[in-house]
């Protein structure tokens, strides 16, 4: 029996994937903030994570960068196969039950450390899959790059959003989607682009950067320091710079040179794992 696929011309493109560090709750703060005339500019996030920003503003052009791979190759089969996802997604969540979600994670790891060895819709379906079952959304791979996350406490975990995920593949579209570390930008942000930099925090404590380096996403300040010398690059060469990072002393004397304003953000885990309620964290802008 031929399936009647599910389109809702009119749902507004989100995340379909739940990011620690996501966006989304500050985008009521951060909107306000973009650049004049930025609907003409390309729009460059080269740490894209669940992409928040560029799902809020739908730009005509985008490049996205990220560099965890199985994050980028997700988004290119939902990109340019959105209904052989779904289609694997079905399957998942028919038969989704106590239990399954380990079984789900070994063949995912399978697949990855097999590397092209399944199609690539059916790998980014399990790790739609895993993200929406796994603990806390969290994203986390062993030496080997085995996800290793433990299955999360959910009672009804929505798997698939087949409208929700039809909705991101038509904001995705045009976008230049790919896997790339941030010095990439060097060799292609241009004069006029908007780009907007939501790196891994510079954690707030000790414990939490002890908690950031044993979950392996470890950014250390040396990577912290190669970034602001790139940011400073692309601020000569003309392009518009907004960029979060929390709010320490060591990312203020970096990025001194900068406008600097503080934003309030509501959360419950962050790329750090700072934990939950208000933390105040930077945007630093070069216009
Ligand atoms: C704070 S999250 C971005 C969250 C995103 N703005 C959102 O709305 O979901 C940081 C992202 O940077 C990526 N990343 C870590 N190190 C990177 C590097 N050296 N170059 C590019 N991306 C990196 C991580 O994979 C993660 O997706």
């Amino acid at each position: 029996m031929r399936r009647i696929p599910v389109e809702d011309e009119t749902r507004a493109p989100s995340p379909f994937i739940k990011w620690v560090g996501g966006k989304g709750k500050l985008l009521a703060q951060l909107l306000p903030l973009l650049p004049s005339g930025v609907e003409r500019m390309r729009h460059v996030e080269p740490f894209s994570g669940g992409a928040a920003m560029f799902f809020a503003r739908r730009p005509e052009r985008a490049v996205l960068r990220d560099f965890n791979p199985s994050l980028v190759d997700t988004y290119l089969a939902v990109r340019d196969d959105v209904d052989g996802v779904i289609g694997e997604l079905e399957l998942l969540q028919m038969s989704h039950a106590a239990g399954s979600y380990y079984g789900v994670r070994e063949r995912y790891n399978l697949a990855r450390v097999g590397g092209a060895s399944r199609p690539r819709s059916e790998r980014a379906a399990m790790f739609i899959y895993l993200n929406k079952t796994c603990f806390n959304g969290l994203h986390r791979v062993n030496r080997r790059g085995e996800f290793n996350v433990p299955e999360g406490r959910y009672k009804n975990p929505r798997i698939l959003d087949e409208a929700g995920l039809r909705a991101a593949s038509r904001a995705l579209r045009g976008a230049d989607i790919a896997h790339a570390g941030f010095e990439a930008m060097l060799d292609y942000v241009r004069p006029g682009d908007f780009v907007y930099l939501d790196p891994p925090y510079e954690p707030v404590s000790e414990t939490a950067s002890f908690t950031a380096y044993a979950a392996g996403d470890g950014f250390s300040r040396a990577d912290q320091t190669r970034l602001r010398d790139v940011v400073s690059e692309l601020d000569r060469r003309g392009a518009k710079i907004m960029l979060s990072n929390s709010d320490v002393p060591f990312i203020r004397e970096l990025y001194a040179k900068f406008r600097i304003d503080v934003v309030a953000a509501p959360r419950a885990i962050n790329c750090d794992a700072r934990g939950r309620g208000l933390v105040s964290e930077v945007l630093v802008r070069n216009y």
